[in-house]
């Protein structure tokens, strides 16, 4: 069968009709005919893979991975650089308006930076006999050479590693320092930096993967705690205490709150590396410690996991209202949930999408508010 594709889902995907049912096309994009083969049809949608690209977008790119046709990294891998920006801002230009009824003209240009090379870390899949990444919708281990989203020396790394056991393994690098956490040099920690800020990485605790547009997050996060005259800041789900280390010195005070132990264990060791005696942190979920949360804060920054806020924590910044909030998200539909809550008693100054994980439509976000009058 032979198809137009009209516009990209927000997975990537080319969408186009057949008898008035939506069907998703991989590796298709806008403008493009395609001959396509179904592989799935359901009560709402065909899901369709293409068998010959007939008419192909000029936005079309050859991607460099060798791994392209069976790994399911990167969904972009296959549209240039510069339209991937453009998608991404649209991306959350859609959401936003779809499910919080935020207008488009509170979307800032989206920040990048290099397409590839850029992670700082990667999990490998083992089962005792072959090591790699995940095959496409599938549990089957794909041995790989190399991934081209990874940082060089990690690539090198990956040659290293024997699969011994049937626990995943994962490599991660610091930035600057190029130390290599990695079951070869059996190491328990790593330091990377952000910006001049030292950080101690642990195997169990979350660092942004990609750390040049991290730097440019944080950055962010400091001019607007700067312009706001911020004083006490929570730091929600703070992780091994990044944000708030890297904004220490604006402020009087930061308190921040993590569930795993291991991050917060890190947190307490980067505030001494730093000289961030003003930074305390507390072990448990937010959403168990809200009254933690009280009205002596005037700023929170809130970096959650993919799911957003826990209703209980929602609840709590409507009661007790901090002037600001900055929201970081890595998922724009949460975020967007989110939001729409969070309006009641706040406005939306702007959101702005960071290319955090180039070639993958996953995008990063961050959203500024303050309290209304
Ligand atoms: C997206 S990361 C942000 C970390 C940090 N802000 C940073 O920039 O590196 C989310 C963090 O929330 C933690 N987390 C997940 N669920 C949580 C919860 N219910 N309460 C507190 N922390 C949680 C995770 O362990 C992770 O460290």
């Amino acid at each position: 069968m032979i198809v137009q594709i009209e516009k990209l889902d927000h997975y990537g995907r080319g969408i186009t009709k057949i008898n008035n049912k939506i069907c998703f096309v991989e590796n298709a994009l806008p403008k493009e005919t395609v001959e396509i083969e179904i592989i799935k049809e359901t009560k709402k949608y065909f899901l369709a893979t293409p068998k010959k690209i007939i008419k192909e977008s000029k936005d079309r790119v050859l991607s460099p991975c060798p791994y392209e046709s069976i790994c399911g990294g990167c969904n972009l891998a296959h549209l240039s650089f510069t339209k991937e920006q453009e998608f991404k801002k649209e991306k959350v230009k859609e959401i936003m308006n779809k499910f919080a009824k935020i207008p488009s003209d509170k979307i800032k240009p989206i920040i990048y930076d290099k397409p590839y090379h850029y992670r700082n870390k990667i999990t490998l899949h083992t089962n005792g006999n072959k090591i790699g990444l995940y095959q496409k919708e599938s549990n089957t281990i794909i041995p790989i050479a190399k991934c081209l989203l990874l940082n060089d020396k990690l690539n090198e790394e990956l040659g290293n590693i024997k699969p011994k056991t049937k626990k995943d393994i994962i490599l991660k690098i610091g930035n600057k320092t190029d130390e290599i956490l990695s079951p070869t040099n059996k190491k328990d920690y790593i330091i990377s930096y952000i910006g001049n800020k030292k950080y101690k990485i642990s195997e169990k605790s979350f660092f942004q993967v990609n750390s040049i547009i991290t730097e440019k997050l944080y950055e962010e996060i400091k001019r607007i705690i700067q312009e706001k005259k911020s004083k006490n800041v929570l730091d929600l789900y703070c992780g091994t205490g990044t944000i708030g280390i890297y904004i220490h010195e604006c402020v009087d005070k930061v308190l921040g709150i993590e569930s795993c132990k291991e991050a917060v264990e890190d947190a307490n060791d980067n505030k001494k590396l730093n000289n961030a005696t003003n930074c305390t942190y507390k072990l448990g979920k937010v959403e168990d410690l809200t009254t933690e949360i009280t009205k002596e804060y005037d700023m929170a920054i809130i970096d959650p996991p993919r799911n957003g806020l826990h209703k209980n924590v929602i609840e709590k910044l409507l009661e007790i209202t901090p002037k600001n909030l900055i929201y970081v998200s890595c998922d724009p539909v949460t975020l967007a949930r989110d939001l729409n809550l969070l309006k009641e008693k706040y406005k939306v100054e702007y959101i702005r999408p960071h290319n955090m994980f180039p070639r993958t439509y996953h995008v990063e976000c961050i959203s500024i508010l303050t309290k209304k009058e």
